[in-house]
């Protein structure tokens, strides 16, 4: 039988994205353990969430290493402690540095609030808003060197209306995100995901008509 799917998350803030995946696990739809939750924010309530699931939960101090590269150490000491395979990024506030992702190579996924490789880093569902784009949405992609550069995995597109700002668009944004980033993670823990230079090959999904839909349904 193949070997089930440790999952670390990283989180800084709220952990709506978190709950999705633990809802996601916890209906059997994605085979995976839950292993660690660890946010660089004593009061971040993705913690507090983990917790009430019964996640381990690990508030690690930033203020702790002088360079960006020693935290990821003790980020990297905890996800090996709790044997984790999968690392998700889940409203991460920090860049990580080669020490994580040389640690989990294409193992390591984030998730961003736009079309990549548009509007990459931060406030950009405000950004997108502003420019006056038709359309923005999310992407989950594999984490490498870059600032939201990685392989695309999963992508969902949103209209933008013409009296959106940053937090209608965003909410609208956040709904698309809550489904495809367990899709994604579910892809994942089934071995269906391959990366091939920038792309990211999906086995035995998207017929050829689907991968020109627009948000194509998500199984399971
Ligand atoms: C999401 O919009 C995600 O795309 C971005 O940060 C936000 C985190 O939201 N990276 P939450 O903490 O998952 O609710």
């Amino acid at each position: 039988m193949a070997k089930t799917t440790r999952i670390g998350v990283l989180a800084s803030g709220g952990g709506s994205n978190l709950q999705a995946i633990i809802d996601s696990v916890e209906a059997g739809k994605i085979m995976a353990e839950m292993a660690v939750v660890i946010s660089d924010k004593e009061d971040a309530f993705a913690l507090e969430r983990a917790r009430k699931h019964g996640i381990t939960a690990e508030y690690l101090d930033p203020k702790k290493g002088r360079r960006r590269e020693d935290y990821d150490m003790t980020v990297l000491a905890s996800l090996r402690r709790h044997k984790v395979d999968l690392v998700l990024l889940a409203g991460y506030m920090r860049l990580v540095t080669p020490v994580l992702i040389e640690a989990y190579p294409w193992k390591m996924m984030n998730i961003h609030p736009a079309l990549l490789p548009a509007f990459p880093g931060l406030h950009v569902q405000k950004k997108a808003a502003d420019y006056g784009v038709r359309f923005s949405g999310c992407t989950v992609h594999f984490v490498d060197g870059g600032m939201d550069t990685g392989p695309v995995i999963i992508q969902a597109v949103v209209p933008v209306l013409p009296d959106d700002d940053g937090d209608t668009l965003g909410a609208r944004i956040l709904k698309q995100e809550h489904r495809i980033y367990p899709e994604a993670v579910r892809l994942f823990t089934e071995g269906k995901l391959k990366v091939a230079g920038r792309k990211v090959i999906v086995k035995g999904s998207f017929a050829k008509d689907d991968a020109c839909m627009i948000n194509p349904p998500i199984k399971g």
